[in-house]
């Protein structure tokens, strides 16, 4: 999961360089360097291991009128952190330098014939075999000699290259992995993240796989690998700043919390008519015109805990069985692909490798694919045959938190929308929407439990271990909680139905190890309270979720409250309060909440 960053162009700077990379630390990265040449064939580099900033300390400000740029910030894979490993990588002529994201997963065949040909290598990386081959296979130019090699390749990559005999253009390539342009008066860039030149670009535009881009002084041409010219739409970024309101905030992932409330109008706002409690989305009208027997759920993370909580959706008001697999177990297990199963894969980045490659196989096997994705114009968007954007702007750092709560949103309004469909009460669907009106309310008033929540979650951050119990429509929450807990606290959790507990795994609780429990008003409040007995007989400690003005408030250790809502819509809710409390548990363990460690946000590599 390594990040390019590049730039061609007359506005002779370093430092947008490294704002660029430095836009691109959200992610876990281990070294991070910038090679620049200019028109005169005058070349720089400089590498350091670790963060963007000692880069900068190490780099020095020259007057060499430098004309291109490239970076990279290294998510080490093949070798270990070190410069040697560290990009660019170059040819032994040393004429050919280059950027790779993702695994060539042939190279260790492709190294051995270079070898055979005494090439030599100085990294374990799989990167400097594109180098060598370049410099092996060079024919005419470097843009002839690219999609030659790309034959030879087995995916996948995005690649950023330099002809140090040619230093006016700068070559990009893309199968599989995210790569970007950018058009802006002072030239042109590239990138894995178009976020990253949301603020420095006019418009943008995405490569598809197998295509290549080459920049130049004046210019920049697309083609295909069989050499067609592409025309392409210029994308405009959306108007919003991610920046704005950060100084507010110790932490972007406390910001990303507090935007759940307007996140959640986002996605559903638009879409619903709440005086005639209609769905209005053209998507969702094409796709009820399908005959859906079944869904199947593809994600990761995240995107795969929202995934579950919708399948009680689908389920309880579409009336369609469902079944929900993480994306890395889904593509190589046994698949039955029919035209009366709809295949959602939801993705925050849209740019998820295990999730891509699962819709890819779906896709060519003429499966009834829909994305539900974040990022405008990602591949997932892209892929899918109908898709429906979640619209909660851009989510920065690695803990995914509104993102998931956009998620359940427009998950929430395919069920129901494909309930009506399926015959569901008319009077239990208005009366959900009639609910939905008022959750924007409700999450607020979630929020506003912060101070109380900070106050526990210190008290229970010394604790190493911990249950989350709950069941139906809140398990996958617990599940997503749990997750959210590992990232950003490194704490140890595990997550039952709660009386599961009794099948094997109470044998691990002792005074150590609480329980969070999980206990809205529901049908299965009663039901909980005796879990609840059964606990506190051995001395653990709980804390619970519960609606406002609980009668049993007094028997718990602590308690978390939300306000009281209907069944169906509480994930959202539980969800929001227990990302807080993950939270603040690890602002008080001193953990770097926004780049926690070994984690990526957009996990590009399979
Ligand atoms: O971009 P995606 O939604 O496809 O990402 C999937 C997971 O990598 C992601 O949800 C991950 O689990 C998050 N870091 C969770 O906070």
């Amino acid at each position: 999961m390594c990040w390019i960053f590049g730039y061609i162009g007359w506005e002779n700077t370093q430092n947008k360089l490294i704002n660029g990379l430095k836009n691109l630390e959200y992610r876990w990265y281990d070294s991070a360097w910038i090679f620049e040449i200019s028109k005169d064939k005058n070349t720089y580099l400089a590498k350091a291991v670790w963060k963007v900033s000692n880069l900068a300390n190490k780099v020095q400000e020259n007057q060499n009128n430098y004309f291109a740029w490239i970076g990279h910030t290294r998510w080490a894979t093949h070798g270990g952190v070190n410069e040697n490993n560290c990009h660019p990588h170059f040819s032994s002529n040393e004429r050919f330098f280059v950027v790779h994201n993702w695994i060539i997963e042939n190279y260790i065949d492709l190294k051995n014939n270079l070898e055979k040909k005494w090439y030599n290598f100085y990294s374990e990386t799989d990167s400097e075999v594109i180098a060598k081959l370049i410099e092996d296979n060079f024919e005419k130019d470097l843009l002839t000699t690219i999609k030659k090699i790309t034959e030879l390749l087995q995916w996948a990559y995005a690649l950023a290259v330099i002809d140090k005999e040619n230093p006016k253009t700068l070559i990009g390539a893309k199968v599989g992995s995210p790569l970007v342009v950018g058009i802006a008066k002072d030239g042109f860039y590239i990138s894995s993240d178009p976020n990253t030149l949301r603020t420095i670009c006019e418009n943008f535009i995405p490569l598809q796989d197998n295509e290549l881009v080459v920049l130049a002084e004046n210019n920049y041409e697309i083609y295909s690998f069989d050499d067609k010219k592409q025309e392409k739409k210029l994308l405009e970024f959306e108007n919003y700043d991610t920046n704005k309101w950060k100084w507010e905030y110790k932490h972007y992932m406390l910001k990303e919390i507090f935007e759940i409330p307007s996140v959640f109008e986002n996605a559903i706002a638009w879409r619903i008519n709440f005086q005639t409690k209609e769905i209005t989305s053209n998507t969702l009208s094409e796709l009820v015109k399908y005959d859906i027997k079944k869904i199947e759920i593809i994600a990761s993370g995240t995107s795969y805990n929202a995934g579950l909580t919708a399948s009680y959706w689908f389920e309880d008001l579409s009336n369609i069985p469902t079944s929900v697999y993480v994306s890395t177990e889904y593509k190589y297990k046994k698949k039955f692909i029919d035209d009366k199963t709809l295949y959602i894969f939801i993705s925050q980045s849209g740019e998820t490798a295990d999730t891509l490659e699962c819709l890819k196989i779906v896709n060519a096997r003429w499966g009834l694919t829909f994305g539900i994705v974040n990022v405008v114009a990602s591949s997932i968007a892209q892929l899918t045959k109908m898709w429906l954007y979640t619209h909660s702007w851009q989510e920065v750092w690695v803990a995914s938190t509104k993102a998931f709560i956009g998620q359940l949103a427009v998950l929430l309004l395919i069920s129901l929308k494909l309930g009506l469909k399926n015959g569901m009460d008319y009077g239990r669907y208005e009366n959900i929407i009639n609910h939905l009106a008022k959750l924007k309310q409700s999450l607020q008033e979630s929020l506003n439990e912060s101070v109380n929540i900070k106050i526990i979650s210190e008290k229970y951050a010394k604790y190493e271990n911990m249950f989350f119990l709950w069941r139906n429509y809140l398990f996958p929450i617990a599940g997503e909680w749990s997750l959210k807990l590992k990232e950003i606290t490194y704490h140890h959790s595990e997550v039952y139905s709660a009386w599961e507990l009794k099948h094997g795994p109470l044998s691990l609780i002792d005074k150590k190890f609480p329980s969070i429990l999980i206990n809205p008003q529901t049908f299965l409040y009663e039901k909980n309270i005796s879990t609840l007995k059964e606990i506190q007989a051995r001395n653990w400690k709980v804390i619970w979720v519960l609606t406002k003005w609980d009668k049993n408030e007094n028997l718990y250790d602590d308690s978390i409250f939300i306000s009281n809502q209907k069944w169906v819509l509480t994930p959202f809710l539980v969800a929001t309060v227990l990302d807080l409390f993950a939270y603040y548990m690890a602002d008080f363990l001193w953990r770097e909440i926004d780049k926690p460690r070994n984690l990526a946000k957009s996990v590009t590599v399979e």
